[in-house]
């Protein structure tokens, strides 16, 4: 109920306004945020990497309407990769569609992603084509699976709170096609993903499961402690090498369990958003823990 809320009250202009011009709530959303420049998520990806986590960046930004910023979005994501290549970073990249022109046109789209994955080939680096809303899901499958066709180093995401994940899941683990698994950040019809967050996370664990077994180098992408521990026994009782997948968290979240798995020997990703785009990316963190409002909220108003 109240995470609904935040979500539709996040996608009021006159909020958004408020909060995107505010100095204090932009110094405050540094706490999710890398920064708003290249350089600056360099550094934390740097620091990251010397803590003995990998990472993977993310340029924000979502939804655009206009063929020429999806343009320039790709090309945004092509020095990226080239500046992961000169810095020797240990870092891959996500991307969303909706920021290629998803919205403009699927060719069009189509044409951008294969512009940032033929550039992350000739570095061999990995690129990750996040999930977002429902109205997109079977789209982003469609193109994924397109793409597979010609490159190695795609992959994408599933949420466990649709319903139509598990069989989603079957054809990425019969495809090879690597797959991080998450519990869903969007607002969601109860037509489409369980209302209740007893069933999600029933089903995360089940997907996790069948992942773990049979996924290609999977991604386990969550800061819920009872996943973690069940992802950790469930490998330790088949016999699956810590190497045969990783463990993501989000950037600034749960820092200390991110440590505690990098000391234990687990592949740690950590997944660093940048740019000027935070707003959407920064309610999602809000309404996943509404406990986030109170310290952005203390900061902004704060003399
Ligand atoms: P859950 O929400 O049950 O939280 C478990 C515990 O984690 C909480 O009790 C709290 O301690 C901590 N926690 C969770 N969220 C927090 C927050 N915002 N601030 C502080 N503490 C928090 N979603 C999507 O729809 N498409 C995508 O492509 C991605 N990509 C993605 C990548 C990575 C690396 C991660 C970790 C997550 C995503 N997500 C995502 C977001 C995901 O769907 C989900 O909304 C969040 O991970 C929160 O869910 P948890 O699994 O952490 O569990």
């Amino acid at each position: 109920m109240l995470r609904g809320t935040l979500l539709y009250l996040a996608n009021r202009e006159s909020i958004r306004h408020f909060v995107t011009h505010n100095r204090l709530a932009r110094r405050s959303s540094r706490r999710f945020v890398a920064g708003e420049t290249l350089e600056e998520a360099l550094q934390a990806t740097r620091t990251l990497n010397q803590q003995g986590c990998t990472v993977s960046l993310d340029h924000l930004g979502e939804n655009v309407t206009d063929a020429s910023e999806a343009a320039s979005a790709a090309s945004d994501y092509i020095k990226i990769l080239d500046a992961i290549k000169q810095s020797s970073l240990d870092a891959n990249i996500s991307i969303k569609l909706t920021a290629l022109g998803l919205d403009v046109g699927g060719d069009l789209c189509e044409e951008n992603v294969r512009r940032v994955l033929d550039r992350a080939r000739s570095y061999n680096i990995f690129v990750r084509v996040d999930m977002e809303g429902s109205a997109y899901t079977e789209r982003t499958l469609e193109l994924v699976a397109k793409l597979r066709q010609d490159y190695d180093g795609v992959g994408t995401v599933i949420q466990s709170y649709l319903y139509r994940s598990e069989k989603d899941i079957e054809s990425l683990v019969a495809s090879h096609t690597r797959v991080r698994l998450v519990k869903g950040a969007y607002k969601e019809p109860a037509e489409v993903a369980y209302p209740r967050k007893a069933d999600v996370d029933r089903s995360y664990e089940q997907l996790m499961r069948v992942l773990l077994s049979h996924g290609t180098y999977p991604a386990i992408a969550t800061h819920d402690v009872h996943m973690i521990e069940e992802a950790r026994a469930f490998a330790t009782a088949n016999t699956i090498e810590k190497s045969r997948f990783e463990f993501q968290m989000l950037y600034g979240i749960r820092r200390d369990l991110q440590q505690q798995l990098v000391r234990e020997g687990y592949n740690m990703r950590v997944y660093v958003p940048y740019g000027t785009q935070w707003y959407p990316y920064l309610t999602r963190r809000l309404a996943e823990r509404p406990a986030n409002l109170i310290f952005i909220a203390s900061n902004t108003f704060r003399k």
